[in-house]
């Protein structure tokens, strides 16, 4: 079954809790935060301070998409407020080691990768790995074009987990509608982020609805 995970970068933040019961209520599977920090990539969003407070009105579990620099700096901080705690390969030192500090903590882990960063690159990662973001944008937006190399890539890491008989999820992020989903599904994502094709809904369960269904 697909799991989807809502990503509230583009919410109207003071509508959060109304909205947040909504997407509970229309049987989303967790909530995708995105962290940015002006630096890894050129936006800013928001911190730990406000996952704390979207901690307190949801007992969904937190999908947190680091977009920083060097994130092994930030792990214990995001650890407290995250259920799902992931990083960009591209912006760390010592990847295996963060990995393994993130579920010594508690999270579940997740190594993400850019458009440019090929599967092959996180393969000796995937034992430290409770789930694989593959980006189908450039981080730091919502709202972009799905980039269809997303989904050699999704194929790529199914098939490397199959081999090696890992039970990892994937995940895959940006440009997700009722037309790119079932392509993600079926090159082997299970878990989808959305942020623009629900939160522009005026109707955002029948959106979950429809992309849960591929
Ligand atoms: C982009 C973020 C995404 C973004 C997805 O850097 O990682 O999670 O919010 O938004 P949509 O679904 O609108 O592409
Ligand atoms: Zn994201």
């Amino acid at each position: 079954m697909v799991k989807i995970s809502p990503s509230v970068l583009t919410a109207d933040f003071l509508n959060l809790d109304n909205d947040i019961k909504q997407l509970e209520n229309a049987g989303v599977d967790m909530l995708h935060l995105d962290v940015m920090d002006g630096i890894f990539v050129p936006n800013i969003s928001f911190g730990v301070p406000i996952i704390k407070s979207i901690r307190k009105h949801t007992s969904l579990p937190l999908d947190v998409h680091l977009m920083i620099d060097r994130p092994h700096r930030y792990i214990e901080q995001f650890a407290q407020v995250s259920d799902i705690l992931g990083f960009h390969f591209e912006a760390g030192s010592d990847n295996e080691a963060t990995l393994k500090k993130i579920r010594n903590l508690g999270c579940k882990s997740c190594i993400t990768i850019k458009p440019c960063t090929k599967a092959q690159d996180v393969f000796n990662l995937l034992d430290y790995c409770d789930m694989v973001l593959v980006m189908s944008v450039e981080p730091g937006f919502g709202g972009q074009k799905f980039m269809p190399m997303a989904l050699e890539k999704l194929t790529a890491l199914k098939n490397e987990c199959e081999r090696r008989n890992l039970k990892i999820d994937l995940e895959v992020d940006g440009g997700i509608n009722a037309q790119t989903a079932p392509l993600a599904v079926n090159s082997g994502a299970n878990v989808l982020v959305a942020g623009n094709y629900i939160f522009s809904a005026d109707d955002m369960a029948q959106r979950v609805r429809e992309i849960k269904s591929f």
